[in-house]
């Protein structure tokens, strides 16, 4: 297996990918002023096994179309689908975030909880725009500083890890620059972190080192969780996912 392969192992069979949780997922969809009464069209974007998927689908009506890079997570979503009795609104579709087969206007709403970053942020913007309605809503999750300043060590880690983390005010100047409107904001507390995501990623280690015969790539995947985990106890005072809610302009 490849060390990728590794990563998607370590992740399966676990409720979340990413930080959130299904109150954040809840409170954006409050926040974001979506009718849910009507019938929309959804794409949740780098939405692995479907945590939040679940929730939109249990909260909104109409269609959502999940879609992700790796055919894993997508295989466990339709299985929980199944288990939930959602397989009439959900359909997967395995495809990157940055070639979608999707039509100009197609969208009422795309929303992605932490998954972004993978193409960067102001080119998902610019991408995805295309595929919504004119007024139609986007909720994307994307990691922010929460404060005005931070110590430089952090500041220059997370310059050469990902050079876009800016303060939400910067965020929502891409957004308003690229033709969206924002609609609420907030960022997700400690807990988003630390209760639904890394407490039971490190649950999972024991497990994944056996079935992996504790071989050195899966030692090498769990050393590197744990820094991040690590990490984020030294610097969770001054980032966190920031949750935009916007709507696209006329
Ligand atoms: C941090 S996880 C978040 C998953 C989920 N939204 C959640 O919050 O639990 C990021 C997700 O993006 C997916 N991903 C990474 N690169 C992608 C790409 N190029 N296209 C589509 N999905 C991608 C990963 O497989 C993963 O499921």
């Amino acid at each position: 297996m490849t060390e990728l392969e590794f990563i998607t192992d370590l992740h399966k069979n676990s409720d979340r990918q990413g930080s959130g949780s299904e109150n954040d997922t809840l409170k954006a969809l409050d926040l974001s002023n979506l009718p849910t009464d009507q019938n929309l069209k959804v794409a949740d974007i780098g939405c692995g096994s479907g945590g939040q998927t679940f929730s939109l689908a249990k909260n909104i009506n109409g269609q959502i179309t999940a879609v992700d890079l790796f055919p894993k997570f997508l295989n466990e979503l339709n299985a929980k689908s199944q288990n939930l009795g959602l397989t009439d609104k959900i359909v997967t579709l395995q495809k990157s975030m940055d070639n979608l087969p999707f039509n100009e206007g197609e969208f009422d709403l795309i929303w992605s909880e932490g998954a972004l970053y993978n193409i960067g942020f102001e080119n998902g913007l610019k991408k995805w725009k295309d595929y919504l309605k004119v007024g139609g809503y986007l909720a994307v999750s994307e990691i922010t500083w929460i404060t005005q300043t931070r110590p430089k060590e952090i500041e220059e880690f997370w310059k050469t890890e990902y050079p876009e983390v800016y303060i939400a005010s910067n965020k929502i100047k891409q957004l308003e620059n690229n033709g969206y409107s924002l609609e609420g904001y907030f960022h997700l507390g400690q807990d988003s972190w630390i209760e639904t995501y890394y407490k039971p990623m490190q649950a999972r280690f024991e497990n994944f080192l056996k079935r992996n015969n504790n071989s050195e790539l899966a030692r090498k995947v769990v050393e590197g969780n744990q820094a991040e985990m690590d990490l984020y106890q030294k610097i969770k005072a001054y980032y966190s996912y920031g949750c935009y809610l916007d709507r696209k302009n006329e």
